[in-house]
């Protein structure tokens, strides 16, 4: 075991803070409670370092120049792929490297979508995805005239209706896309299970993975998925930064969406052929600072132990679940009661103090969380909320976290009870 770790082998956050600058700094005069890596990850030294060293030592432009440090650089963008590609189990020849999740969604829904599906064609996601997993499907079903259908959720928890795929998919869906974890109920979807229907029904899984890469150990071939999708800045990569795992014969069959530099194999006045593989899905002077930033996040992700970052945040959102009550009385929690079954996150309501204001008074105490609808208003029309307040730790959570955050619980009801 490492530097992060007890003697026991569980991860000692408060070790793994020391390698995050950023949480000691006080914002405002306050002591960071960082309660908000759902929405984006604080980096630690290590990723930060990997790009300084990349962009003092190896910059150039990776794929062109014939020089050494030409070479330097395409050799540090392509070990960044294997690197990333080797975290996640796949062939760095199955692994497109993109700007963002949402980048990668799009890619799918507009490439593929628009090539596999027509009028009549049904495409099935949940109720409870986030926006980026939508939308692109809102759009491109528009477009052919196929039909967008929904895994519905319970109108009290939230938690998915898996047992309602099995119907659904008497609707036969050319492809159905789904989020690993979803960002407000912190529930995995049972997607060893759900693959094998789903492709017996003659569909494909594609998987918006962003909630889940940081949190838990993910293989993607033991998900069954046919496209994956994840995020670097919620791995404590860069912002820009995400990519795309597809099977190899559909990235063959998928025609780029964005044309120009880098992509082509040959151009013509008039026309021009494509690069095989990830290069033609990856137009212009790729995002090599970002691909070694995240190629140094799954280093630094595996060094602390995604076993050991997992049981650590499962710890966290135990406590969480057990006193929330008592801070909160009227707290309505959604998603699984047993943090067993949460990765990374919690989020509620209380008809006694708006997520917003619950949010302002918690920054009074330096707790940072996420409030609004993140990025699923379907999910929020659906419970009929608003807003909810969202909780959501990482590694590098400590229990004066959670002791800060229950305290300013405490002040928010005294505030609205009186
Ligand atoms: N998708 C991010 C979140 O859930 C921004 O907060």
């Amino acid at each position: 075991m490492s530097d992060w770790h007890t003697p026991g082998g569980q991860l000692d956050p408060l070790k793994v803070r020391a390698a995050y600058p950023i949480l000691s700094t006080t914002p405002g005069g306050r002591p960071l409670h960082y309660l908000d890596s759902a929405a984006t990850a604080q980096r630690p030294k290590a990723v930060v370092d990997a790009v300084s060293n990349f962009l003092l030592t190896a910059n150039a432009n990776p794929h062109r120049g014939a020089y050494t440090l030409g070479g330097d650089a395409t050799a540090a963008y392509e070990g960044a792929r294997a690197r990333t590609a080797a975290f996640l189990g796949v062939p760095a020849e199955e692994l497109v490297m993109l700007g963002s999740a949402t980048e990668a969604l799009n890619l799918v829904a507009r490439s593929w979508g628009r090539a596999n599906l027509s009028r009549g064609d049904v495409v099935l996601v949940t109720e409870a995805e986030h926006h980026a997993n939508l939308i692109p499907w809102q759009q491109v079903t528009r477009e052919v005239d196929a039909d967008l259908e929904f895994i519905p959720v319970d109108d009290v928890t939230g938690e998915i209706l898996w047992d309602r795929l099995e119907g659904l998919l008497k609707l036969r869906p050319k492809i159905v896309a789904v989020g690993h974890v979803s960002n407000v109920l912190g529930s995995a979807a049972p997607l060893a299970q759900i693959a094998p229907q789903i492709h017996a029904a003659g569909g494909l899984l594609a998987v918006d993975g962003c909630q889940a890469v940081a949190n838990m150990p993910v293989n993607i071939p033991d998900t069954g998925a046919d496209f994956y999708a994840f995020s670097a800045h919620k791995m404590g990569a860069l912002f820009s930064g995400g990519g795309l795992w597809a099977r190899a014969h559909l990235l063959n069959e998928m025609n780029p969406i964005e044309t120009g530099g880098d992509m082509i194999r040959e151009v013509r006045l008039r026309d021009a052929t494509f690069a095989e593989g990830t290069q033609k899905f990856e137009a212009g002077t790729p995002d090599a600072s970002g691909t070694v930033a995240l190629a140094a996040a799954c280093d630094f992700i595996d060094d602390l132990g995604r076993e050991q970052i997992h049981a650590h945040e499962v710890r966290m959102l135990e406590r969480v679940l057990r006193e929330l009550p008592e801070a909160l009385p009227d707290a309505r929690i959604l998603g699984p009661r047993d943090a067993k079954d949460r990765i990374g996150l919690v989020s509620f309501s209380s008809d006694l103090v708006h997520a917003h204001d619950l949010a302002t008074i918690l920054d009074r105490r330096g707790v940072a969380i996420r409030a609004g609808h993140h990025c699923a208003m379907p999910l929020h029309e659906q419970l009929e909320l608003s807003a909810t307040a969202r909780v959501s730790v990482a590694p590098y959570t400590t229990d004066e976290d959670l002791d800060a955050l229950f305290d300013g619980l405490r002040d928010a009801r005294k505030i609205f009870a009186r």
